[in-house]
């Protein structure tokens, strides 16, 4: 991946040198990944500061490339295979992390999960809301953890919008506006082929906003979406580099307005390009009062300044700021990581539950299938 995407996903991979938080195993965890590509370079780099994990085994499609991650990782004793499937088979593992692009998320974590292994799974979930049912049919048969890769989760700035809403300062909520995006910032490589990633800016930097948000309030249920995607820039091979565009088969631009349980409506947009500076802030809005979140250049999960929360005091229109938090202590991918082997050696519960990102799934695949009919859409999800 290249362009604006890096610069931002370089903080994740600032991670503090530090000792890892308790509890660890009394024996190391075997760990396999699936996909050696680029968020695998993160994803090793955060096991390697855990003491309690052995990386023995790396997967990838294409020949070679794992035995080109191991060197250049200094994993000489992980064993390379040329899929999940094949690593799964041959492999006695704790946990896998899946690390393959968006389309083959569902096969190699429900195949992970069959074979008894505990899975740390990339965002977004999957492509599909079917797909996310699966997965959690298979989580539920295995009884392993299974966390979703969200590591905003772990920044203390949305711990604190999670708390505001919580304290009960806003009041109850009944809109928020959500999303963000960016002006120019077209990923390439195995982002823009429905093949590979099946979805776009929706779910590559979508997913982020909605979590953001919906982690905020409890996570309601979809009940229905009116959806807009489209691809102006992406396939534009004056905007693209040519060869880009020409395999460009997904969305770079998603708008909607989704209907949540408890009568909350969420406004949403996101971009990947787009000719203007930003789609807007993030605002919740509550009956007692209401909260800016300022959006970044690079909408990936984080905030672009201090917070502001907007009310009435002694009938006077009063506002106030919430300080921008330092991530103190390890950096937001090692939390990610570290949480996940705390919930396996803990049994429990799992850091990111699927439960939650279903949701969220269900909403992106919502925009989807409403982009593609041009008409609002129930959600309706399936038992599992
Ligand atoms: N959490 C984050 O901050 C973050 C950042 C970037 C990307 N991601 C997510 O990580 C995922 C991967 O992104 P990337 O940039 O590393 O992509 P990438 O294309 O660089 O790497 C994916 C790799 O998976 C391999 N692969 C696919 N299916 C496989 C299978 N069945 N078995 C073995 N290998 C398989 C591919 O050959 C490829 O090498 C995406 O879902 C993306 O959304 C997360």
């Amino acid at each position: 991946m290249v362009g604006i995407g890096d610069e931002v996903l370089s903080k994740f991979k600032q991670d503090i040198d530090e000792e890892e938080t308790r509890p660890q195993s009394d024996r190391k965890l075997k760990v396999g990944i699936i996909g050696t590509g680029w968020i695998a370079e993160s994803h090793v780099e955060s096991y390697k500061r855990m003491k309690d994990v052995e990386i023995v085994a790396l997967a990838d499609l294409i020949e070679g490339k794992a035995e080109r991650f191991a060197e250049r990782f200094g994993l000489p004793l992980a064993r390379c295979y040329r899929s999940g499937h094949e690593m799964l088979e041959n492999e006695e593992l704790d946990a896998v992390s899946v690390c393959t692009y968006n389309s083959t998320h569902a096969e190699c974590t429900i195949d992970a999960l069959e074979h008894g292994v505990h899975v740390l799974l990339e965002k977004p979930m999957c492509v599909t809301l079917d797909e996310a049912v699966e997965i959690m049919r298979a989580e539920k048969k295995s009884g392993k953890i299974l966390s979703i890769g969200f590591q905003p989760r772990f920044d203390p700035n949305m711990q604190m919008i999670k708390k505001i809403v919580q304290s009960g300062v806003l009041g109850e909520v009944y809109y928020i506006q959500t999303g963000g995006g960016r002006r120019r910032g077209i990923p390439g490589s195995t982002f823009i082929e429905k093949s590979t990633a099946g979805i776009g800016a929706v779910g590559d930097i979508g997913c982020y906003s909605l979590d953001m948000v919906l982690n905020a309030i409890g996570y309601p249920k979809p009940l229905t979406v009116t959806g807009y995607t489209s691809d102006f820039f992406g396939k534009n091979p004056e905007y693209t580099p040519p060869e880009d565009a020409k395999r460009f088969s997904v969305d770079d631009f998603a708008a909607a307005f989704i209907r949540l349980e408890g009568g909350i409506i969420l406004d949403f947009r996101i971009s990947w390009a787009m000719h203007m500076d930003t789609s807007g802030d993030t605002l919740i809005l509550g009956k007692k009062a209401g909260l800016r979140i300022p959006s970044t250049e690079c909408w990936n999960g984080s905030i672009g300044g201090p917070m502001t929360i907007y009310t009435d005091i002694g009938g006077q229109p009063i506002q106030y700021q919430v300080p921008v938090l330092r991530n103190e202590g390890p950096g937001l991918f090692d939390r990610k990581i570290r949480s996940f082997l705390d919930a396996i050696i803990t049994g429990g519960p799992s850091p990111v539950p699927s439960k939650e990102i279903l949701y969220n799934q269900a909403i992106i695949d919502g925009i989807c299938r409403s982009a593609e009919l041009g008409r609002e859409v129930e959600i309706v999800i399936p038992e599992i």
